[in-house]
């Protein structure tokens, strides 16, 4: 049986010593995936940013606030590893320069300069040399499938999770979620159901397709 190391979670990026960025993620869609694999007897590595739901049981639990934190130990666990799925919502951009002490409200306008944070799914063949199985996940507004393809190809993954997060009642912090599995040349609707159920599709889906390659 594979190891499968799971990304999950939002990353928090400080601003100062009080205030951060972040996004909606709840964890529930990844920590569904890892409690999913985790229940079939795998090996699970679960990274997750800040959540307030359950750790899923008989998972090895590394938690990361940044996207710095998640890129350095997806780096270390990823070698460890036979099939990849990431569901984090990373988030893309970083304070340049934190700020030691709290921001005072002295303007009236407040300028925020950001810095690219570095693609931790983009980086997992090209820079990790990671030749197992991987899956990327793409929360999308519109296009769905014509994006999560494009991230398909420009991060080399296996097949891509895509979900519409305009929608609402699925996707962000919702119990249930509605997603298509797009691969290089076809995509199969998953449909609507529970985060848990979609769990044990995608890796049942996974996981057979590891055994193929
Ligand atoms: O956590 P929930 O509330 O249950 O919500 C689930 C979800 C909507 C967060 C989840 O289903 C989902 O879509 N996760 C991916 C969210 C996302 O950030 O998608 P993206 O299209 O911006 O990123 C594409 C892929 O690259 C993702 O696999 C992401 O983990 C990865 N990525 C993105 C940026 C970055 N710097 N590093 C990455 O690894």
């Amino acid at each position: 049986m594979p190891t499968i190391l799971i990304t999950a979670g939002p990353t928090q990026e400080a601003i100062d010593p009080v205030r951060y960025l972040t996004n909606r993620s709840s964890g529930k869609m990844g920590y569904a995936v890892a409690q999913a694999a985790a229940k079939k007897g795998n090996h699970v590595i679960l990274i997750s940013g800040p959540t307030n739901i359950d750790i899923p049981d008989s998972v090895d639990f590394i938690p990361v606030e940044t996207a710095e934190e998640m890129y350095t130990a997806v780096e270390y666990w990823i070698q460890k590893a036979e099939l990849a799925l990431f569901s984090a919502a990373v988030a893309d951009y970083r304070m340049k320069e934190q700020h030691s002490q709290k921001i005072k409200k002295t303007e009236e306008e407040l300028t925020l300069t950001l810095v690219k944070n570095k693609d931790i799914l983009g980086s997992v063949r090209s820079e990790f040399n990671f030749k197992g199985t991987l899956v990327g996940f793409a929360a999308e507004t519109e296009n769905l499938i014509e994006n999560a393809r494009k991230k398909l190809l420009k991060k080399e993954c296996d097949f891509v999770v895509a979900n519409d997060v305009s929608q609402s009642g699925v996707g962000f912090d919702s119990d249930q979620n509605e997603v298509f599995l797009v691969f290089p040349d076809t995509e199969e609707p998953l449909g609507e159901h529970s985060k848990e159920h979609l769990g044990e599709m995608i890796v049942n889906r996974a996981l057979d397709l590891h055994e193929q390659r």
